[in-house]
């Protein structure tokens, strides 16, 4: 496409080794959707006739055509998608074939086709994400009543409602839908027009380009259009933390389910065995998920380390976003194939869930806070409950199991209205604040779920229909 200017051709270990055809073949339908939007902007200005935008419409469709068939073979003395496409085309079209890439560049070109293929995938990923915010919901709803313990420091730390904690994740799992239409947002712009770098000498008309591919409206700023991938970083910040909330809830699964626990259930569907040791049921998958953070969040790494210090405008180091943009997004992907389903049939066994409770030290703050309530100053009541499960302690009995006498003697404070807080039920019942785990608090919670929920798919299908120009 440049030999007018070179006395040499290209040696085959470059060809080799700048191609970008393993990367961007499959980009093609967009690549395709982007050449058809910039020729129906040449013909609407009159830079083509629109006999020759029509004849190039036609030319590229049959290519599409070609592409899925098979019968078109790309090679790697044409470098990548951009280029193959366009041969392709002058091979067809001749004289008309090539005028195609009038005013627009590789540069803004390959940024308007990798927009146009994130933008498919994120609302895909939006799709997953229904999926698995609605199977939360689903157990939150089944198991608002279930009591497990809390942790704090992966001790004991209070009796919660096991809806409370699948309703924690949705909360986490919501933010990185936030995240994720951030990145949606942020792409939402057609970068064709922006040529090489500076614009185009002809009466291109951007916004006419951005609409056929369903953008709201062109790029502000050529010099950045070219230059940035802000939106890609955008989308990997969002994989990146998503990973990472994956990871922690497969990491409590991992713990929740082992035996000395032994309070989650996992499906046997779910799990696999041991070559060697016959009575194993091991938690792969879980620790598959755990175990692909490391490559979502060096994904995002890569990226701004081949951005950093990248002079202003395009570098060819940014061809190479595509390869942790692809692996990443195949990740998120398997991930929100596989979680929401285990999640639908993964279960609690509740009376295993308190088994480890039963000794009541869980509600020693209960009990502290009954004393607040009688008028001592919080930090005394922390100490004299701290002294009566030490007493506890030393003559090898639990909270539940003092009797009226003992409670009298090591706590005289404890009066007969203590004694119906003292159980996992009331203990969970009664952490009534806003935002809480009281049963009552979580069914708030899964309400403001349930809509939040329907808020999210009227967006993605609002988007869906807004962006269908370029899908
Ligand atoms: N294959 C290139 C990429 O993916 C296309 C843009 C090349 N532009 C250029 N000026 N060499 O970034």
């Amino acid at each position: 496409m440049w030999k007018g200017r070179f006395t040499e051709s290209t040696a085959a270990v470059v060809s080799d080794f700048t191609q970008s055809l393993d990367l961007d073949w499959d980009l093609a339908p967009w690549d395709i959707a982007g050449s058809v939007a910039h020729a129906r902007m040449l013909g609407s200005v009159g830079i083509l006739t629109s006999a020759e935008a029509e004849k190039i419409e036609e030319g590229l469709n049959r290519i599409r055509s070609e592409i899925v068939e098979g019968t078109l073979v790309p090679t790697r003395e044409l470098e990548d998608v951009h280029m193959n496409i366009e041969s392709r085309l002058i091979e067809l079209l001749g004289p008309v074939g090539a005028k195609l890439h009038t005013g627009r560049s590789r540069n803004d070109q390959v940024a308007t086709t990798m927009r146009l293929f994130l933008r498919d995938r994120l609302l895909n990923i939006a799709e997953g994400m229904e999926r698995l915010l609605a199977e939360l919901l689903r157990n939150a709803e089944k198991h608002k009543d279930v009591i497990v313990a809390g942790y704090t420091h992966l001790q004991q730390a209070q009796p919660v409602s096991m809806g409370h904690y699948w309703m924690a994740h949705f909360a986490a799992f919501s933010r990185d839908v936030s995240r994720l239409f951030f990145a949606l947002d942020s792409l939402n712009e057609c970068p064709l027009g922006a040529g090489a770098l500076a614009g185009s000498t002809l009466p291109l008309d951007r916004s006419f380009t951005a609409s056929q591919l369903g953008f709201p409206r062109p790029t502000r700023n050529s010099l950045d259009t070219v230059s940035q991938r802000d939106y890609m970083v955008d989308y990997h910040s969002f994989a990146a933390l998503f990973a990472i909330h994956c990871s922690r809830l497969a990491e409590d699964f991992v713990i929740y389910s082992s035996r000395e626990f032994g309070w989650l259930l996992l499906p046997d569907a779910f799990c696999t065995g041991s070559s060697m040791m016959p009575q194993k049921k091991n938690p792969d998958v879980m620790e598959l998920i755990r175990g692909k953070t490391g490559q979502t969040v060096g994904h995002l790494l890569d990226l701004l380390i081949t951005l950093k210090a990248l002079p202003m405008t395009y570098d060819r180091d940014l061809q190479e976003d595509k390869r942790g943009l692809r692996a990443s997004l195949n990740t998120v992907g398997q991930i929100l194939e596989v979680l929401p389903s285990l999640l639908a049939s993964v279960d609690v066994d509740g009376k295993r869930a308190v088994e480890g409770l039963e000794d009541g030290f869980a509600l020693a703050t209960d009990v502290a806070e009954y004393l607040v309530l009688k008028g001592i100053p919080f930090r005394d009541a922390h100490s004299m409950t701290g002294r009566l499960v030490k007493e506890c302690i030393a003559r090898g009995k639990g909270l539940f199991a003092l009797s009226r006498e003992e409670w009298k003697e090591v706590l005289p404070e404890a009066e007969d209205d203590l004694f119906p807080m003292l159980s996992l039920k009331k203990a969970v019942e009664r952490r009534k604040t806003y935002g809480g785990t009281s049963p009552v608090c979580v069914a708030d919670q899964i309400e403001y779920g349930e809509s939040a929920l329907a808020t999210l798919r009227t967006k993605r299908s609002e988007y869906v229909r807004t962006v269908e120009p370029g899908r």
